[in-house]
C-alpha cells in the first residue's frame, strides 16, 4: 500500500480525477480514497491544515491502511529568490520553525529527544531526480520548514529562511515526517511553489494553489507508476 496524503482538497482532486475509479471510506473525521494504479495499491487523503492534522492522517494512512511508503503532494512559499512560483522542489530536510523551547537553552525546532532537521528516503529522491531528468523538469531540492502558520511577511519570512536556512515553508510537512521516521516508513515530500510567503503571498496563494498543486500532484502520479 502507498499513500498519497496532501493537506487541502485541492492538492489530491486532480489525483482522485486521474484515478476516476476509488472507494470512499470514512474514518476519524475524514474520508481515505482507496483505488489501484497500475497494479498498485493506493490510499489517498487530505489531512486539512496544519501539523497535528498531518501528523493523524499520516499515522492512520500507516497504522490503519498499512502504508509501506508515503509521499506528500502540495503547495509551499518560497523562501530561496530563486525558486518561483510553480516550480517544484523536494525536502531533503524538514524542520518545525515554529517548535520552540529557547527559553531552556535548546535551538530553534529541536525538543530532547528529536533532531532539528528530519530527512527524508534518499531512495524516493534519487527516483523522483531520475523522473524530472526524463521528463525535462526542473526539480529542486532543499530544506522545507514547516509551522502552524502561513507566512505572508517580510520580516517571519526572513527569519525563517536565515534561523534554518530554509527553501520553502509549509504548514505540513516536517510532522508527517516525524511520523514517518517513527513508524519507519520511507517518505517523500513534494511541494510546487504557490507563493513567495512575504506580504500579499495570500493572494498569490489563491491565484496558484490549484494550478501549483496539479503540477506536484501530476508528478506524483508519475513516480508512482516506477514504485
Ligand atoms: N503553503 C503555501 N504557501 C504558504 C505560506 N506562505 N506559508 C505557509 N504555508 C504555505
Amino acid at each position: 500500500m502507498i499513500a498519497i496524503l496532501g493537506a487541502m482538497p485541492e492538492e489530491i482532486t486532480p489525483l482522485l480525477d486521474a484515478l476516476k475509479d476509488y472507494e470512499e471510506i470514512r474514518y476519524a473525521n475524514n474520508v481515505f480514497y482507496l483505488a489501484k494504479f497500475k497494479d498498485k495499491e493506493l490510499v489517498i487523503a487530505y489531512s486539512k491544515i496544519g501539523k497535528v492534522n498531518a501528523a493523524l492522517t499520516a499515522t492512520i494512512m500507516i497504522e490503519k491502511f498499512k502504508a509501506q511508503k508515503l509521499l506528500f503532494t502540495g503547495v509551499a512559499g518560497a523562501l530561496n529568490e530563486n525558486l518561483k512560483i510553480k516550480d517544484m522542489l523536494y525536502a531533503e530536510s524538514l524542520v518545525q520553525h515554529d517548535l520552540d523551547i529557547t527559553a531552556f537553552g535548546h535551538p530553534h525546532g529541536f525538543v530532547p529527544g528529536t533532531s532539528i532537521f528530519m530527512k527524508s528516503d534518499g531512495n524516493l529522491n534519487v527516483l523522483a531526480t531520475k523522473i524530472a531528468k526524463q521528463k525535462g523538469i526542473n526539480l529542486k531540492s532543499g530544506i522545507i520548514a514547516t509551522g502552524d502558520q502561513f507566512i505572508c511577511e517580510q520580516s517571519k519570512k526572513d527569519w525563517i529562511k536565515n534561523t534554518f536556512k530554509a527553501d520553502a515553508t509549509e504548514m505540513e510537512g516536517a510532522s508527517v515526517a516525524l511520523v514517518c521516521e517513527s513508524l519507519n516508513v520511507p517518505f517523500f515530500i513534494l511541494r510546487a511553489i504557490s507563493d513567495e510567503a512575504g506580504g500579499g503571498a495570500e493572494f498569490d496563494f489563491d491565484e496558484f494553489l490549484q494550478s501549483s498543486a496539479n503540477i506536484s500532484a501530476d508528478f506524483i502520479l508519475s513516480m508512482i507508476e516506477e514504485l
